[in-house]
């Protein structure tokens, strides 16, 4: 397993697999590595002959008061479980390599992305966009591996490729959980104590939502009125959203009649987390 700084060196690696016959995957990440990502790099690994793990937290997809500044980081631990989950190649960039001076191209949609996390990070699809687009086109990878964690962001990129023809297919992987039920995220680290337990409120509020979704409860708003009032209980939460959109576009829906997603931001303090179900998984 090497780490590779240089878009060059990741080219020259993948055309000699490639002359070899050999698939490639790719799976995109900011680094900070956990469960989740091991289990996409496992998805990777099991269906594709090398896998490449990106490594490069994206300024692009960070709006101005955001964390990126703050974003951990951590190559060598990385590199450790990149190595333990059978990935080939760490893609490890500078902001500088990836984004040159005079760079005024980027990628952007205007569907999908008005709802949720679009509303209250203007900026960021357009930032994920264009750097996966910038990663599929140096990796030219057959499999890309996204978590279904970031719903919205998975429905986004499919719309991408199949917009601009991209011969890559996606793979959504279920959303990885700490043993008490709260979604793997690198930002779980900004958690004091009493934060992380207060963190709970995510996964307890999806658990409703689930239950109430199988006990045959199709109104929105009975839904996310229940929701609302389990995160409200907690002082430590403020809600972003909770809602429930129609799968294939990111729009709020009133009734579960088609595939939905039911998707929620909180802040706890001053981290902001999300989570979500699909309803075809429940
Ligand atoms: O999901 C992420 O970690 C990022 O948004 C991605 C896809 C690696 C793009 O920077």
């Amino acid at each position: 397993m090497k780490i590779v700084k240089t878009i060059d060196e990741v080219r020259r690696q993948v055309k000699e697999w490639r002359a070899q016959g050999l698939s490639v995957g790719l799976v995109p990440t900011m680094g900070y590595l956990h469960e989740g990502h091991a289990s996409l790099i496992d998805a990777s690994h099991r269906d594709n002959d090398r896998t490449v793990v990106s490594d490069f937290v994206n300024p692009m997809q960070f709006g101005p008061t955001e964390d990126l500044e703050s974003y951990p980081r951590d190559i060598e631990r990385d590199a450790a479980l990149v190595e333990e989950h059978g990935g080939d190649i760490i893609f490890n960039p500078e902001p500088s390599e990836m984004y040159h001076e005079g760079f005024s191209s980027f990628v952007d949609m205007n569907v999908l992305t008005q709802e949720l996390c679009g509303l209250s990070r203007p900026v960021h699809f357009r930032g994920v966009c264009t750097v996966v687009s910038k990663l599929f086109n140096i990796v030219q990878p057959d499999r890309a591996y996204f978590g279904k964690k970031d719903a919205q962001q998975l429905a986004v990129i499919r719309h991408m490729v199949d917009d601009l023809n991209m011969d890559i297919e996606i793979i959504g992987c279920p959303i990885v959980r700490e043993e008490d039920g709260l979604a793997k995220s690198s930002r779980n680290t900004y958690l004091d104590a009493e934060e992380r337990k207060a963190a709970l409120v995510l996964s307890q509020a999806i658990d409703l939502g689930i239950n109430m979704v199988r006990n045959g409860e199709t109104d929105c708003t009975v839904i996310t009125d229940a929701l609302k009032k389990h995160i409200s209980a907690e002082p430590r939460a403020r809600i972003d959203y909770v809602k429930i959109v129609d799968l294939a576009t990111m729009q709020q829906i009133t009734t579960i009649d088609r595939p939905a997603l039911c998707a929620i931001a909180v802040y706890i303090g001053k981290t902001r987390l999300i989570d979500n179900f699909f309803t075809e998984d429940v």
